[in-house]
């Protein structure tokens, strides 16, 4: 059912020093910081050869980062997002086969542009998935 690994998002306390480390280093190309109010979060995008790193800095009171940095003060991986092609019919299958869909259920648009949902960490051992329609 699923694709590609899109990317990987861990959560920062300091974006300018986590996207520093990641530029020099890791010698990796990353972008200038770009904020997405409506997901509370600042984004550092880095580009990796099979597939991006995204830095997470919370924006606002209400970012969903922000408590996460509070139980992980270093920081860490936040989740993990796979690519599928049929983001309806992934949704379906997978909760005809017992998996549990974060908030509405309904897709929203990610911080691509493009139809997202998140799966319940605890159905996939602990980890935060992201499914992203490509
Ligand atoms: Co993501």
């Amino acid at each position: 059912m699923i694709g590609r690994l899109n990317h990987v998002a861990i959560a920062v306390p300091d974006l300018h020093e986590a996207s520093q480390i990641y530029a020099t280093i890791l010698g990796s190309n990353v972008s200038k910081p770009v904020s997405l109010p409506a997901h509370g979060v600042t984004v550092v995008f880095v580009d990796l050869p099979n597939t991006k790193i995204e830095l997470l800095h919370p924006l606002g009171d209400t970012s969903p980062i922000k408590k996460f940095l509070e139980k992980n003060p270093l920081g860490g991986i936040h989740h993990i997002c796979y690519e599928v092609e049929d983001i309806l019919e992934s949704a379906k299958q997978l909760t005809l086969k017992g998996i549990k869909i974060l908030g509405t259920g309904i897709p929203e648009i990610g911080a691509h542009g493009k139809p997202v949902l998140f799966l319940s960490p605890k159905n996939f051992m602990g980890t935060l998935i992201e499914l992203e329609q490509v």
